[in-house]
């Protein structure tokens, strides 16, 4: 007959094998429970239909009203792998100030104060969240995604972006 402690060890490790197995299988599906497929950010704690605007829930999903996820082109691989948004990068508060993984550059503020601090008007946001250039002709680093949005879904975001 097996010893206490041998059995103890095999419930263990049996135990163990079914959390891996759950979470592999699972994946981000196993993420944050809105249970629809989508992947919301860890800092984003409320369900879409939560969101006041087409403009907040862009900035935080990706995701506009119609359901459809907003391509881009560039960003961090994780971003097309796993989805996200504004939100994963220039955090909740809009003000930035970390590298995110897999960039090399820090985030920089894009409070509507900060932006327009800095001279730029309404359509040169509007370029830089399209085109990743500045006003200046500078263009931003790779991890900026370039998105490619509707004028609707660009006029939603900067209309959320002009709110304190
Ligand atoms: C994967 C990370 C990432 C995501 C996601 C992301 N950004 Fe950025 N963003 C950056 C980085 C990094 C910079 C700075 C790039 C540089 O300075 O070269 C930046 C710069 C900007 C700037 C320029 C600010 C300035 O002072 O010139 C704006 C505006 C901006 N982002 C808006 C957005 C919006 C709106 C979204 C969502 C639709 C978004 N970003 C999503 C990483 C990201």
């Amino acid at each position: 007959m097996k010893s206490h402690r041998e059995l103890i060890y095999i419930v263990l490790g049996v135990f163990l094998g079914f959390l891996l197995i759950v979470s592999l299988g699972s994946g981000y599906s196993l993420d944050f429970g809105y249970g629809d497929g989508r992947y919301y950010p860890p800092g984003c704690c409320q369900g879409p239909e939560n969101f006041t605007s087409n403009g907040e829930r862009i900035y935080f999903t990706g995701v506009s009203e119609t359901g459809e996820r907003i391509p881009f082109i560039g960003g961090p691989r994780w971003l097309s792998v796993h989805g996200g948004s504004c939100v994963d990068c220039h955090g909740r508060d809009r003000e930035g100030g970390f590298t995110p993984m897999m960039c090399s550059k820090e985030t920089p503020s894009i409070t509507w104060q900060h932006l327009t601090e800095h001279g730029m008007s309404e359509s040169d946001v509007k370029t830089v969240i399209t085109e990743g250039v500045e006003p200046d002709g500078e263009e931003l680093s790779s991890c900026m995604p370039r998105w490619q949005m509707s004028q609707e879904d660009l006029n939603d975001l900067v209309s959320y972006l002009k709110n304190p």
